[in-house]
């Protein structure tokens, strides 16, 4: 589905930004173009990055691998 309208940006290219390390809405922008134009899609946008953070951590944690604060 696509989230950014203006940029083609869909959900699936956030998600993989996600798995790929990115970790702020700042680092999507600068890898995807999302929100970058009307800025209609920030929530959604917002939404599914944050999911996907979400779920790659849960991930992280089940296999031990999470990074605790220090
Ligand atoms: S819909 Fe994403 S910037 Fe316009």
């Amino acid at each position: 589905m696509y989230v950014c309208v203006c940029n083609a940006v869909r959900d699936r290219d956030l998600r993989q930004a996600a798995e790929s390390g990115c970790r702020s809405f700042k680092e999507l922008q600068a890898l995807t173009r999302v929100s970058t134009c009307c800025g209609r899609c920030e929530p959604m946008a917002r939404e599914v990055f944050d999911q996907a953070l979400e779920r790659q951590q849960r991930t992280l944690e089940h296999c031990g691998l999470a990074v605790q604060p220090a």
